[in-house]
């Protein structure tokens, strides 16, 4: 079994290929200046905005604002997992990638592989059981599928009884174990176990890699629950997955959009009637992850609803999740569908060309938006007005700076009307109330959001780790006030541990991690200080004095003020301080 992969390794594959060259094989490019550039690959456009920087090798977008290194590209062109995209990166380097990692790590990925297997093998059990049940196959003819379809998505059928998986595949401790952690089977007191499925159709769960990782089951006749689920387990989690996604990456190699339904009789419904591209999210609000992982795969959402109040509730929280993640080039859509029809029974009862058409008729994400702020304030008076501007301001502000935005704020300023101008500095201002540039009176561990300072100097150390070696930041920037400081602190010990580290791979640490949009912009992060190579050094040594400087004073201001002891030492660095009483460097 595959174990982790070392981290040197990674740091090594990053910095010995050529994100240049690694780009250019997919996306032609021309040389600017000390950069490349291209029309970007992420979002539509007619004029280059997509730039390549060979010597931070990192790539940037000023239309859309995708951003990242090697591996981010390779993930995003290609939609390629994490561990895929250095996969792909080391067969084109020719070289193969290690698995060793540390032994608790390999222990976890080791103890996943029995659940794989054991899944695995009950959805074969399955699939096989429903070949030899009559009132399976009837239902499923009832209720319209094919055979062929069954096979696709490898539809099953759970014996009734209470031991048909244990009887099978619980000859084992082994086994047993897996399948209880699967939830396949459920432990009772006194050490009975039972089958979590009996007499129900099993709708198989599969990750991206195709791997098998949960089942959805559905009684045949009434009662309750209509569908029974797996339970999380550390290989299946809910918010996260979509049923049907790898299916539709099988069926098709392009895929131009995905719609996102609620059941899992929809998804095999549309992709039996010709429309492969349905997902469902697995009974749940559609989770941003969802998402966020659908738009990795595709530029356009259509989320798909009934038309009911529960439908309408479901599509607006999935469009708040929407906001947080949508980048210019991509497009979210909703599709409302009659009352009392769902899209199995929509597009059974009028066919694929005119689902296919409400698809194309369906709402646009502002469209849906406004439309329904409309209807929850009178915007005829100016107090309807002003609540309709709060409410879509809150929701705006959630949005990553683009183009859309942009839009958006135009869009609500003709409809209040209020000039954009005003409505801008309006929604700056709030931000601004949010996050407080200026120092608080009472400063408090950890909270104080990094100012102007702290950004330029993770960008300095971020795009020239070599500076790490020139001017150490001081140990107590470990527990720093201002948030940005303990960053500093891990990224100096990360270069100090690896001192030839390029900028991309110490970028790839950070991946998945809290400050990982906060790296990426700032390792492009221009300004005549990251620009001045010359005196690069003293800069960056200048910016952390004045920076510890700061948060000393918060330090000993947040000790007299809670009025705790200074010990003889910090007396002596506080009375030794130029300005002992008042903190005057509030400048950003
Ligand atoms: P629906 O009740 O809309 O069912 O639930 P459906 O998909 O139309 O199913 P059919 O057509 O009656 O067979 C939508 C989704 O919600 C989850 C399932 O994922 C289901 O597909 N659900 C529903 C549950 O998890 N448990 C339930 O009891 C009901
Ligand atoms: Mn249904």
């Amino acid at each position: 079994m595959a174990g982790l992969i070392p981290q040197n390794f990674i740091d090594d594959l990053i910095g010995r290929s050529d994100i240049v060259e690694v780009i250019n094989a997919r996306v032609p490019l021309k040389r600017k200046g000390k950069e490349f550039t291209a029309c970007c690959p992420f979002h539509n456009e007619k004029t280059p905005s997509f730039t390549v920087s060979e010597n931070k090798q990192f790539f940037y977008c000023f239309g859309c604002h995708a951003k990242g290194n090697v591996i981010g590209f390779l993930m995003d062109y290609e939609h390629l997992s994490y561990i895929d995209a250095i996969e792909s990166l080391a067969a084109d380097a020719h070289v193969d990638v290690p698995r060793e990692g540390n032994i608790t790590d390999n222990k976890n990925r080791e103890d996943k592989q029995p659940l794989y297997d054991i899944l695995k093998q009950a959805s074969e059990l399955f699939q096989k059981q429903l070949k030899t049940s009559d009132r399976a196959i009837e239902y499923l003819k009832k209720r319209g599928l094919s055979g062929e379809i069954a096979k696709t998505f490898k539809i099953g059928y759970a014996p009734d009884g209470w031991d048909f998986l244990i009887s099978q595949l619980g000859k084992s401790t082994e086994n047993l174990s897996a399948l209880t952690k699967t939830g396949l089977i459920v432990n009772k007191e006194n050490n009975k176990t039972y089958d979590r499925f009996r007499d129900r159709i099993i709708f198989p769960i599969t990750d991206q890699r195709g791997r098998i990782i949960g089942f959805g089951g559905r009684i045949l006749d009434q009662g309750e629950p209509k569908y029974l689920n797996s339970p999380e387990n550390s290989v299946f989690h809910k918010g996260y997955e979509l049923y049907g996604l790898y299916e539709a990456k099988m069926a098709l190699r392009k895929i131009d959009r995905i719609m996102i339904v609620e059941g899992y009789m929809d998804v095999v419904a549309l992709a039996q009637s010709g429309i492969n591209y349905a997902v469902a999210s697995l009974g749940t609000a559609t989770t941003t992850d969802q998402i966020q992982k659908t738009f990795r795969t595709t530029h356009e959402i259509i989320f798909c609803y009934d038309g009911d109040n529960a439908g309408k509730k479901a599509a607006w929280r999935a469009l708040e999740n929407t906001l947080t993640v949508i980048r210019d080039g991509m497009i979210a859509k909703f599709l409302f569908l009659p009352e009392k029809e769902d899209p199995d029974t929509m597009v059974r009862k009028e066919g694929k060309d005119a689902f296919e058409q409400r698809i194309k008729n369906a709402t646009t994400l502002s469209g849906f938006l406004f439309d329904n702020l409309k209807t929850k304030s009178d915007i005829t008076t100016q107090e309807g007005k002003a609540q309709l501007a709060s409410k879509a301001n809150v929701l705006i502000q959630k949005m990553h700076n683009s183009l859309f935005k942009d839009l958006l704020i135009e869009e609500l300023s003709t409809l209040i009307g209020l000039s954009q101008q005003h409505l801008e500095a309006k929604i700056s201002s709030q931000e601004k109330k949010k996050r407080p540039l200026m120092q608080p009176a009472k400063p408090v561990r950890g909270q104080q959001v990094s100012n102007n300072k702290t950004r330029l100097a993770v960008a300095l150390l971020i795009q020239n780790p070599i500076l790490a070696t020139h001017h150490k930041v001081p140990e107590h920037f470990r527990e720093a006030f201002n948030k940005g400081l303990p960053l500093l602190f891990t990224l100096q010990k990360t270069i100090e541990s690896n001192p030839d580290i390029s900028s991309a791979a110490l970028l790839e640490r950070f991946r998945d991690g809290e400050h990982e949009k906060a790296l990426n912009t700032l390792s492009m992060l221009q300004t005549p200080e990251t620009e001045n190579e010359d005196n690069i050094i003293n800069v960056y040594k200048e910016i952390v004095i004045r920076l510890n400087s700061e948060e000393r004073s918060d330090f000993f201001k947040s000790k007299l003020s809670n009025n705790e002891q200074l010990t003889a030492e910090e007396w002596n660095e506080y009375l030794d301080r130029p300005n002992n009483n008042s903190n005057d460097d509030t400048s950003q």
